[in-house]
């Protein structure tokens, strides 16, 4: 098969595109054909070994100190199932599934093996570019709104950052819960989050964040240009921030109204969301870029921090579309 592969931290053109074997799916796990994945901020804090504030040398030590020791990329997935290890049960061959794959990646290939647990069926009115692309931001966006910061009707949410993964996701999702949203975006992105349900728009270049002068119940900041002490200053009384691009020390810090922290990979979640795609309440907003050959360019537009939504490959596919 043909996968993806970062030997060394660096820029976009460290991808290369080499032929490998199959893995052979182990003890739990299936082989899945990939039909999509989604090329993601965390790919590319992956590939270029930059994390946020402080964490530096923490995750080299985790994730490996001069290159990704997982070195094919790709966090989401949606594709078909090839072969299943003897004691899956759950899922079989020919399957339509999707998922997404934690801290061993892979899916930036023709095939990857995956635990059965992290898939799940994808509906049939879903195709695999959306169901690969909701995965990332979405499952981030529902950990901290619905989970954390318990979002409930008619609360007031401050998206910053509202045109990337997590900020689509996440305006979707307040407006979903019942929520009034205010986003925070550039000009050019202005009539896709109202499309996507805010009720009103921020242009960041007019108006910073740090100058607002009214109070939010939930602040979500998926940017991470927004410090502790001014989120705090944005919020009512009783209210959340959510800082999804915390540093270490707020992380470490992070307690009462300050949410933090990595969000989970649940196949609950993958399904919550799958179905909310399913029935139209979720846009996607997918971008198909292309099959592997287009994965460089990908890396280039998240790196210049101005992507909008999700950007997918197909692996399988020749070029670009
Ligand atoms: N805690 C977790 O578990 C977790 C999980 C997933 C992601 N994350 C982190 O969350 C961050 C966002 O991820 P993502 O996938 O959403 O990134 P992304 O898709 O690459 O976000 C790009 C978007 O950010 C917007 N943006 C850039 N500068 C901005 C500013 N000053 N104000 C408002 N918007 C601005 C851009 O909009 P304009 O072009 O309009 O400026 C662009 O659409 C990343 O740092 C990622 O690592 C954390």
């Amino acid at each position: 098969m043909r996968a993806a592969f970062v030997d060394r931290y660096g820029p976009p053109e460290r991808i290369t595109i080499t032929e490998t074997p199959p893995p052979e799916p182990r003890k739990g796990e299936a082989l899945v054909r990939v039909e999509a994945a989604a090329v993601t901020a965390g790919d590319a804090r992956m590939r270029a070994g930059r994390f946020p504030k402080g964490f530096g040398a923490l995750a080299r030590l985790g994730i490996g100190l001069r290159g990704p020791r997982a070195r094919t990329l790709g966090g989401t997935l949606s594709g078909r199932v090839e072969k299943v290890a003897p004691d899956v049960t759950r899922l079989a061959p020919g399957d339509q599934v999707a998922g997404m794959t934690g801290a061993r990646m892979g899916s930036h290939a023709e095939y990857v093996a995956v635990p059965a647990a992290a898939l799940v069926y994808k509906p049939t009115e879903v195709s695999h570019a959306d169901a690969a692309a909701v995965l990332f931001g979405g499952t981030t966006a529902l950990h901290f709104l619905r989970d954390r910061a318990e979002v409930a009707p008619g609360d007031t949410v401050l998206v910053n950052g509202a045109s990337g993964a997590v900020g689509t996701s996440a305006v979707q999702l307040a407006r979903h819960f019942g929520a009034k949203v205010t986003a925070v975006t550039s000009a050019r992105n202005r009539s896709l989050v109202a499309d996507l349900g805010a009720g009103r728009v921020i242009d960041y270049a007019e108006t910073p964040v740090a100058r607002l002068e009214e109070r939010f119940d939930i602040v979500f900041d998926a940017v991470g240009n927004i410090t502790r002490a001014e989120g705090l200053r944005l919020l009512n009384p009783s209210g959340s921030l959510i800082l999804a691009v915390a540093g270490l020390l707020d992380t470490v810090l992070a307690r009462g109204p300050v949410l933090a922290g990595p969000a989970p990979e649940r196949a609950e979640d993958f399904a919550f969301l799958l179905e909310l795609a399913a029935s139209g309440d979720l846009d996607p907003v997918a971008e198909v870029v292309g099959g592997l050959e287009a994965l460089r360019e990908a890396h280039r537009r998240i790196d210049t921090g101005r992507k909008v939504g999700n950007l997918v490959i197909a692996p399988g596919m020749d070029g670009t579309p």
